[in-house]
């Protein structure tokens, strides 16, 4: 290898455990997975890991709304996050959690140091609190008007109308996003970290190159004022890991969050101590790939930790910017609010890795999911030129000359060194994540080669001239190869697909200057089918017919006539449940009166059938008594066989406006109860009760 080998370890953020991973997530994996596999194409010794972000107030709520043990929710969602990972081809050596035993001992000892170096200090705060669950609420759970600009139903720390930031104890009429409760005020003991002992370390670590230079100057403000010190500790109850030494004080999660990364590493490489030993590698780079969002956490706090408990900084940040889709923030109304596991079951997740890599440069601006444009590039781009290259010369070869390739033809030799010679310019643009520079130059070179198979029409060479046809042939083989390696950190089935019929072995960098040697092909396996933008429209009615009932949790006020396990979130269900988001526990609220104006009914279920096309709904057909008949899509398919549910006593809306959804019109909703899937219980009434009575 004519340059050094470098020893890296990558990180992307940990996702939260409380929700599912989506669209917008799925930016900055894919991102980080190109980076890691053009990084390791290049011989160079990698290590990426990453983990979820387990601890915190909103994952025990939803845990607790689920009636589980936070420790078994986090246990399926890790499951599930990896799950979505695998599909979109994320290759982390190591996926783990904040809670294990080694992020454990890693807390303890950095914060046993931290305090030791008298970086923490005791401060009294005043906080919200929530006297009907008896907990301190974080700003996102407490909903009141602006006091900016009396915006009604704001969180707790900023308006989402006026754009302002404020403390949650500005907020004008504060209610708890958890139980609906007006919040208290609460004394209450905390630690926090001080941040102006690390002042000048931390101002000449953002000049000296770990995050680009805007960003650097966007930090600058901050060290205008005091750096204000950072509260990381939270009273019970609470999920996390309690501080050593004190009753009823945890860590606050964005502590143990990044000391995660670590705490990966360490399970990876079979110990804490190992951990700490490859992080302290001076030749090691540390690369943490992260949203705009965090990039105070990853900048300040995160430093200063490390600082503070004795350890090595990272390299580099490097910052992404969100994603939109079609210009605008994902909406779940609009059917935007795309989770991995929904999209990977419409579309092909290499159509994803392939236009985020068209969308994406180094700059943290945002960045957008345009329908129409993915469904352009994926066609005329990845299957339009890209594949289409080796998709006509392979068989063409298989087909006219049994599939031996042979001398490349003298007149394509301008055409493979004009292949060779893009790969200064492809090493610069993976190496400064200008992806989008990368899939430009593939394209332009796809683009001659297609043009040198048309010129030199080998389908009607080879009658006259066999060897020439092959020759030709060959060379455009050859451009697919080289290709293939370009583009195998973006797209690596296609890659390996070429791989395969070429019969190359795992093609790395280097061999972009050797030449194949003379094979018999292998028969072609299709690369990556065409976008029917029909998929796209049905994706979209799917998570748009979604109801946002997941995420619209009903405050403990109000009796319900048969009350559901303790804690367990009350939904209408008419159609599948949507993915949840990072950490709202509520969305808007609605007022006691609008609450009245849901008319309950009972209805009892005459007719149950699975919708086949769906794999979440079944037709229903309730006799709501003097009311008459009800035609119902509810999403509980896999909760429930038809034979169950005929005969039963259900409760119902019966004044919600008729749904046109795709499988036909709903005509209300029933009321069920559960975290999803098979775990969905309907809701029933006593048997006295009887269809069309009212429910109150
Ligand atoms: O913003 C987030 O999604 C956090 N869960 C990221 C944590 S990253 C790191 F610090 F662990
Ligand atoms: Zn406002």
């Amino acid at each position: 290898m004519p340059y050094a080998k470098r020893h890296i370890l990558v990180t992307s953020a940990l996702p939260y455990a409380n929700g599912s991973i989506h669209i917008g997530h799925l930016v900055e994996y894919i991102q980080t997975d190109i980076w890691v596999r053009f990084q390791r194409l290049r011989g160079h010794n990698v290590t990426y890991v990453c983990g979820d972000d387990a601890h915190g107030t909103p994952v025990m709520l939803r845990a607790r709304s689920l009636n589980l043990a936070p420790e078994a929710f986090i246990e399926k969602m890790n499951q599930e996050h990896l799950a979505d990972f695998t599909r979109f081809g994320i290759a982390f050596d190591q996926y783990y959690s904040t809670h294990s035993p080694e992020n454990a001992r890693l807390c303890r000892d950095i914060y046993a140091k931290l305090a030791a170096g008298g970086h923490v200090i005791w401060r009294e705060v005043e906080q919200f609190y929530d006297p009907v669950e008896q907990i301190f609420l974080p700003d996102r759970f407490i909903r009141g008007l602006c006091p900016n600009c009396r915006a009604a139903d704001q969180y707790g720390d900023s308006c989402e109308v006026c754009g302002k930031h404020y403390s949650p104890v500005d907020l004008i009429e504060p209610r708890s996003a958890v139980s609906g409760a007006t919040p208290i005020r609460k004394q209450s003991r905390h630690l926090f970290l001080r941040l102006e002992n690390f002042r000048s370390s931390l101002e000449k670590l953002l000049r000296g190159g770990m995050v680009d230079t805007s960003i650097a100057n966007k930090l600058d403000e901050w060290f205008g004022g005091e750096l204000k010190d950072w509260d990381i500790s939270r009273d019970a109850p609470f999920f996390g890991f309690e501080i050593p030494g004190e009753i009823g004080k945890y860590f606050y999660n964005w502590l143990d969050a990044p000391i995660g990364y670590i705490a990966s590493l360490a399970h990876l490489l079979g110990g804490v101590e190992q951990a700490e030993e490859f992080w302290a590698q001076p030749e090691l780079e540390i690369h943490h790939f992260i949203g705009k969002d965090i990039v105070y956490f990853h900048a300040l706090f995160w430093p200063a930790i490390l600082m503070g408990s004795g350890h090595r900084l990272a390299t580099r940040l490097s910052v992404h910017g969100h994603l939109t889709v079609n210009g605008e923030k994902m909406s779940k109304s609009r059917g935007t609010f795309i989770s991995a596991e929904q999209y990977a079951r419409h579309l092909d997740p290499q159509w994803l890795r392939y236009y985020f890599a068209t969308r994406l440069g180094p700059s943290p601006a945002d960045l957008d999911l345009n329908f129409t444009d993915f469904a352009a590039r994926v066609n005329s781009e990845l299957v339009g030129k890209i594949a289409n290259l080796m998709s006509r010369v392979a068989p063409m070869l298989s087909r006219l000359l049994e599939g031996q390739t042979g001398v490349i033809t003298q007149d394509a030799l301008g055409l493979l060194d004009a292949f060779r010679r893009a790969q200064d310019e492809m090493v610069d643009a993976y190496e400064g994540r200008h992806f989008a520079a990368v899939t430009r130059t593939a394209c332009a070179l796809a683009d001659k080669a297609n043009k040198f198979v048309e010129d030199n029409a080998p389908w009607a060479l080879v009658k006259r001239d066999p060897e020439a046809a092959r020759g030709v042939l060959t060379a455009a083989l050859e451009c697919s190869r080289i290709l293939a390696i370009y583009l195998k950190p973006i797209v690596p089935t296609i890659s390996a697909k070429i791989e395969t019929c070429l019969r190359t072995g795992e093609l790395k960098w280097s061999d972009i200057e050797s030449s194949m040697a003379p094979t018999r092909i292998l028969p072609f396996e299709h690369l990556i089918n065409r976008l029917d933008e029909r998929n796209i429209q049905v994706m979209l009615e799917e998570t748009q017919a979604a109801p946002s009932g997941t995420d619209k949790k009903p405050t403990a006020e109000g009796k319900h006539p048969v009350v559901p396990p303790a804690g367990v979130a009350i939904s209408a269900t008419g159609s599948p449940p949507s993915p949840t988001t990072d950490v709202e526990p509520l969305a808007a609220t609605c007022t006691i009166d609008q609450f009245a104006a849901v008319d309950l009914r009972v209805g009892r279920i005459v007719t149950a059938e699975a919708v086949m096309e769906s794999d979440k709904l079944m037709r229903l057909e309730l006799d709501v008594g003097p009311l008459g008949k009800r035609s119902i899509l509810a999403g509980i398919k896999k909760a429930y066989t038809p034979e169950q549910l005929v005969g039963r006593l259900v409760i119902f809306c019966a004044n919600l406006a008729p749904r046109k959804m795709k499988f036909g019109v709903s005509e209300g909703m029933i009321l069920a109860a559960g975290a999803g899937g098979a775990n969905v219980f309907v809701l029933g009434v006593d048997s006295g009760a009887k269809p069309g009575d009212r429910v109150h």
